[in-house]
């Protein structure tokens, strides 16, 4: 169990609770539908595996149990993942990357090796590999994004790698894949060089920014001499790490990755939001240096690369994006419980994205089961959790193009928390049929909030339907104790006439569909 303290932080919540009856907070939106934000980019809803605690061995795989096929794919964690729609899934790590070695993990599954997992601890089988991942991104219809060794690697087992998976002449890790099993290359489309090379404590052996970009001109040369066309993701870290990184490898660099985990103080209801908010400013820091040190197309390259640059500009790729409450259980204490707050701000994470749509270009969930998790295994049963909902909610119901929404919201001004707006709003477009989708989290965890919508021009879009998720408190949360009730209410009301303003219920994530009517 997480260390949310519900006793503690239910107490909290008491005080707020006693505010319900007032009447709603105000707020408007303004939409500008002329200069769209940006192409909001599917790989925005990826997810994250690693070989740590019960996240693939005892979460998505699980040789033998009667819940796995033959292969040991857990059916009922598969079921939950494809819920999801996970457009990308990255593999194997996370920091366990840095001790990673591929060729323990393929081959006939007796004769693997076996290796102390040095970074979090148990023995690695290596049962689940570089075969079994891609069947996994298969069944999920993802694309696959490995991260290399470098740690205890080098770069030519990085290429090999490359090789193996996506080799398609008559040479020797190419033919392994084939041994394998495996005719067709896996066309695996992006590699990240590096995980958090800027630790110090773990295996990392780079941690100067210098060395890591030394490094990662090596690393790349590997992998590109391999695939001309694999997109490469390099680490991130502080701003004076991304400015060096950008500046000397911007026209290779396809992404620079960022990692955001959040917590909040059990005590104070909403602490979490301004966390959450936070990324938003992130993003728009690593935005303006992408801009001042890279070129939108790089016009300059030596053909003696023997590859091509990047082909479009530089996205981020916010690669680990999760809530890490202190006090959970299993290894490393990463097996938490959510809470319908932590719904909310996962809810706010993709309105941010969407938002910052013109420099996002992907996003892993850190991680997909039992590890900071949106679904939860036992032997036995396997549960969504709360955060589980607004991740498949924004996948099903955002269109591909963001639209610039300037919001008027008051503030929660909930006692004992450093203040966040109580409204956050993010729109899209769906290109294919003009329609638009207004997404509100009312954060708020006892007002409703009324908004005025009367900026959206009513003789072009027509409303036609509210989605809307919420629980039954704002402290609820789903657990495997009772694996079959879920505190998360999903409904949908169909609309007809005028929408000139919406109440957002206390405590919602919801989208309001308008068809497009306009010419
Ligand atoms: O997601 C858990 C760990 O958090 C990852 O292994 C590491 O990259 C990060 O610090």
């Amino acid at each position: 169990m997480s260390g949310l303290g519900l006793v503690a932080k239910g107490s909290a919540y008491a005080a707020v609770r006693s505010l319900t009856g007032q009447p709603p907070l105000d707020a408007s939106i303004e939409i500008d539908f002329e200069h769209p934000e940006g192409t909001v980019d599917d790989g925005i809803y990826g997810q994250f595996i690693e070989h740590l605690g019960r996240a693939i061995n005892g979460g998505i795989f699980d040789e033998g149990s009667p819940l796995s096929d033959t292969a040991g794919i857990r059916q009922d964690v598969l079921q939950k993942v494809q819920g999801l729609q996970p457009s990308i899934l990255r593999y194997p790590g996370g920091t366990f990357t840095k001790i990673y070695h591929w060729m323990d993990g393929i081959g006939p599954r007796h004769e693997r090796r076996s290796r102390p997992n040095l970074i979090w601890g148990g023995v690695e089988d290596n049962h689940f590999g570089t075969d079994e991942a891609i069947a996994y991104a298969r069944l999920l219809k993802a694309d696959a994004y490995f991260a290399v060794n470098m740690g205890s690697g080098t770069a030519e087992e990085a290429g090999n790698w490359v090789e193996y998976c996506n080799g398609t002449q008559d040479t020797y890790y190419a033919n392994l894949r084939r041994k394998n099993g495996h005719a067709d290359p896996f066309k695996v489309k992006y590699w990240g060089i590096g995980n958090e090379e800027a630790a110090g404590p773990d295996i990392g052996r780079l941690q100067d920014v210098k060395e890591f970009v030394k490094e990662a001109w090596l690393y790349t040369k590997a992998i590109k001499l391999q695939d001309r066309e694999a997109k490469l993701i390099l680490c991130g870290a502080d701003d004076a790490w991304n400015d060096y990184v950008l500046k000397e490898m911007g026209p290779v660099c396809d992404y620079i990755s960022m990692h955001h985990y959040v917590s909040s103080d059990k005590q104070k209801p909403a602490s979490l939001f301004p966390q959450v908010d936070s990324m938003e400013q992130l993003i728009l820091t690593l935005k303006g240096k992408i801009q001042t040190h890279t070129q939108e197309k790089v016009t300059d390259f030596s053909k003696w690369f023997r590859f091509p640059p990047r082909n479009n500009a530089v996205k981020i790729s916010i690669d680990e994006l999760g809530i890490w409450e202190p006090g959970g259980s299993g290894a490393y204490e990463l097996e938490e419980y959510y809470t319908w707050d932590h719904a909310l701000g996962t809810a706010t994470f993709y309105n941010i994205m969407i938002r910052q749509s013109a420099v996002v270009g992907m996003a892993t969930w850190a991680q997909t089961v039992n590890v900071l998790a949106p679904i939860m295994t036992s032997k036995t049963a396997s549960i969504c959790q709360t955060i589980y909902y607004p991740m498949q909610f924004y996948r099903q119901h955002a269109g591909n193009v963001s639209l610039k929404t300037a919001v008027n919201t008051p503030n929660l001004q909930v006692p004992g928390s450093k203040d966040a707006k109580a409204l956050d709003i993010a729109v899209t477009r769906h290109d294919s049929d003009g329609s638009l989708v207004v997404f509100g989290v009312n954060r708020h965890p006892a007002l409703a909030v009324k908004t005025d919508l009367r900026s959206i021009d009513a003789k072009k879009y027509k409303p036609v339907a509210v989605f809307e998720l919420n629980a039954t408190a704002i402290d609820a949360m789903n657990t495997l104790s009772h694996p079959d009730k879920n505190v998360v209410t999903s409904t949908e009301k169909k609309l007809s006439g005028a929408l000139n303003d919406y109440t957002f219920p206390a405590h919602s994530i919801t989208a309001i569909k308008y068809r497009y009517i306009g010419k």
